[in-house]
């Protein structure tokens, strides 16, 4: 028998006030099942709905790339700062502390190299190993327009099935081969097609001219990926005017770890996309963390 001796009188009914909906910062997730929003909180800050995920998974087509030679030594100092990690599940369990208490967004489609047709890709992982590395999302690259297109929405297709049977959001990263065009009519087809066909939320490319309209009519959150290195102040200006016009966050990797001060471009960056910081600013504020580390 419970003891009930002595128990308070529950009265705090507070019948003036109806129950709310607990509230979701994210575009298009709001019949998402708890599992995955849950999920999707370890990738965007939930105070402010964006994310800076430091993009590391460039390895699984391009091997050891400039500034990933030694993600022990150049990437790991960089984790405080991020809100998230993609990478592979290879660099997870061989190179990742397992301290490491932030989403993880898992790389989880590959096959052929650099020197290959990159569309031709196949999944890489399966949902159970997923599960077990404890991550917040897996990511599959869809190749619109591209030689295999079919193949590759295919790939993101099954993952989505795989990803609602377990709660795993699934990112669909809109690839541009040499011969596709990065313009808004293709950044919205590319989106919307992933985004139609259930992916959790979508990577781009930023593009000077109507971004908005590709984030406008996404119907779920858009991060940017980075792209190649630019400066630091062309790289700050894109992410903000990509955070202005609609996008969630970034998904960057070469224009931090490629940097000359990757901790404080990272710093920078975060500042941009969660503080709304100006790029002048958050450049002035890049010089000054690069500056006091030396
Ligand atoms: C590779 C990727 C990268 O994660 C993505 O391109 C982001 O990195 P970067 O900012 O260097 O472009 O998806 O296919």
């Amino acid at each position: 028998m419970a003891d009930t001796d002595g128990e308070q009188d529950a009265h705090h009914y507070h019948l003036d006030r109806p129950q709310q909906p607990p509230l979701f910062p994210l575009k298009g997730c709001h019949s998402l099942d708890w599992g995955i929003k849950n999920r999707l909180s370890h990738i965007f800050d939930p105070r402010t709905g964006r994310t800076v995920m430091l993009a590391v998974d460039h390895g699984y087509f391009m091997g050891p790339t400039s500034g990933l030679e030694r993600i022990d030594i150049h990437i790991n100092p960089l984790l405080p700062y991020a809100n998230t990690l993609m990478c592979t599940r290879g660099v997870l369990r061989s190179l990742i502390p397992p301290t490491f208490n932030k989403g993880v967004v898992l790389r989880a489609s590959g096959g052929p190299s650099i020197l290959k047709e990159l569309s031709d890709e196949r999944l890489a992982v399966d949902m159970e190993d997923a599960l077990r590395l404890n991550v917040a999302a897996v990511a599959v690259q869809v190749f619109i327009g591209g030689e295999y297109e079919t193949q590759s929405v295919h790939n993101m297709t099954r993952l989505v099935d795989a990803g609602n049977r377990y709660g795993m959001p699934v990112l669909g990263v809109t690839a541009v081969g040499k011969q596709l065009a990065r313009d808004a009519k293709y950044m919205r087809l590319a989106t919307r097609i992933c985004a139609e066909l259930g992916a959790t939320y979508v990577k781009t490319y930023f593009v000077e001219k109507d971004f908005e309209t590709v984030a406008a009519a996404c119907p779920v959150p858009i991060v940017i990926a980075g792209g190649k290195k630019l400066p630091e102040r062309e790289a700050l200006t894109m992410a903000y005017q990509a955070v202005q016009q609609g996008a969630a966050g970034v998904d960057m990797g070469r224009n931090i770890f490629q940097s000359a001060a990757p901790i404080a471009m990272i710093q920078a960056v975060g500042k941009v996309v969660h503080e709304n910081m100006p790029p002048q600013e958050a450049y002035e504020y890049y010089l000054a963390l690069a500056q006091s580390a030396h």
